[in-house]
C-alpha cells in the first residue's frame, strides 16, 4: 500500500470517530434544544449523521478497513460528554447550540481535508462523498449560525437576560484560557507552516480579550470564584474528545483552532444578545469588539489548511 493510501485509511479512521461521536450527540440534541426548529433542524442532521457514518464505514471497507473500536468509543464517551455538558448549564440551549456550530465547523474541516487527501490518492470515489458531506456539515453550520436569537430566547425561558451576563462573561473567560494554552504551544507545532504565523497573531488578541472580560466582570463586582468555576465546567468535558484534544500533527492542530474559534464565536453571539436584552451595551459593546476578531482568526485559519496538510504529510 502506498504511504498516502494509509494516511487516507488514517483521516477516514479519525472522520468515522468523529461520527459516532456526533451521533451520540445528535440524539440526545432535539430534546435540549429548547426551540422547535432548532430541534427540528438537530433532527434532520441527525439523519443525515446516520448516512455520513454509512458512508465513510463503507469507504474504509473499499481499502479492506473497518472503523477503530478504540477511536469509536472514545467517541461514543466524549459525545455524551458534550450533552451532558449541556444539560447541567443554566441556558442548556445556547451552550447546546454553540458546541453544535464548532462540532459542524470541526467537521467541514475534516471533510474539506480528507477530500484533499482523497485527491492526493487519486481516489476520486472517496473524494466525491467527502464533498457530499462536506456540504451537509456546512449548511447545518449555517443553520446554527442562523439561529442565535431562538437559542438566546430558548435559554431565557427560566431566566432574566441580567442574570446570564456575570456567567457568559466568565464562560468567555474559560474558553479564551483554553485558546491561549492551545495558542501558547501552536506555534511550535505548527513551524515551518503559514499556520504558526496566523496562531501566533491570534495570541496576542487572544490575551487581549481576556483582558476586557476580566475589566468588564471587575466593572460588575463578579467574585473571582466565578471565574475558577467557569474554567472548572468547561474543563470537565474534554471537549472535542479523544484526538483533537491533542493534536499532534499541524493539520489536526489548525481543525481543533478552527473548531475552537467557532466556540468563541457562539458564545459571543449570545453574549452580545444576551446584553442588549439586559440593556447592558457595556458588556454588549466587549463582545462586539471582540466577535469580528474571532471570525477573522477562523478565516486565516481556514486559509492554512492546505500548507497545514503539507507539512503534515511530509512529517508522516
Ligand atoms: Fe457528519
Ligand atoms: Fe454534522
Ligand atoms: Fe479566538
Amino acid at each position: 500500500m502506498r504511504p498516502i493510501e494509509e494516511q487516507l485509511i488514517k483521516y477516514l479512521t479519525d472522520c468515522h470517530a468523529m461520527e459516532v461521536q456526533a451521533l451520540a450527540q445528535m440524539r440526545k440534541a432535539p430534546e435540549l434544544a429548547g426551540d422547535r426548529d432548532v430541534a427540528a433542524a438537530f433532527e434532520v442532521h441527525c439523519t443525515e449523521t446516520e448516512r455520513h457514518e454509512e458512508l465513510i464505514r463503507e469507504r474504509l471497507a473499499a481499502y479492506d478497513a473497518s472503523p477503530s473500536q478504540l477511536e469509536d468509543l472514545l467517541g461514543r464517551v466524549s459525545g455524551k460528554g458534550f450533552v451532558l455538558f449541556a444539560q447541567l448549564n443554566p441556558d442548556t440551549p445556547g451552550k447546546l447550540a454553540t458546541h453544535a456550530y464548532s462540532y459542524e465547523h470541526m467537521e467541514l474541516a475534516a471533510y474539506d481535508l480528507l477530500e484533499r487527501v482523497a485527491q492526493r490518492a487519486g481516489d476520486e470515489e472517496t473524494a466525491a462523498v467527502a464533498r457530499t458531506i462536506r456540504a451537509e456539515e456546512e449548511a447545518m453550520a449555517i443553520r446554527i449560525g442562523e439561529s442565535w436569537d431562538r437559542t438566546v430566547a430558548a435559554s431565557l425561558r427560566d431566566r432574566e437576560a441580567g442574570e446570564h451576563i456575570t456567567d457568559y462573561l466568565a464562560d468567555a473567560h474559560a474558553l479564551e484560557a483554553q485558546s491561549n494554552a492551545l495558542l501558547d504551544r501552536g506555534p511550535k507545532l505548527a513551524a515551518g507552516t503559514s499556520l504558526a504565523a496566523v496562531l501566533e497573531n491570534h495570541h496576542a488578541e487572544t490575551q487581549g480579550h481576556s483582558e476586557l472580560l476580566e475589566r468588564r466582570l471587575g466593572e460588575l463586582d463578579s467574585s473571582p470564584s466565578r471565574l475558577k468555576d467557569a474554567a472548572l465546567k468547561l474543563g470537565g468535558i474534554n471537549w472535542g474528545g479523544f484526538w483533537a484534544a491533542n493534536p499532534d500533527t499541524p493539520v489536526k492542530l489548525a481543525m481543533f483552532a478552527y473548531a475552537v474559534e467557532h466556540l468563541e464565536i457562539g458564545a459571543y453571539e449570545h453574549l452580545t444578545r444576551t446584553a442588549r436584552l439586559a440593556g447592558d451595551g457595556d458588556t454588549a459593546m466587549v463582545a462586539d469588539t471582540i466577535l469580528p476578531q474571532e471570525r477573522a482568526a477562523a478565516e486565516f485559519i481556514f486559509g492554512t489548511f492546505d500548507d497545514a496538510l503539507n507539512a503534515s504529510l511530509q512529517r508522516g
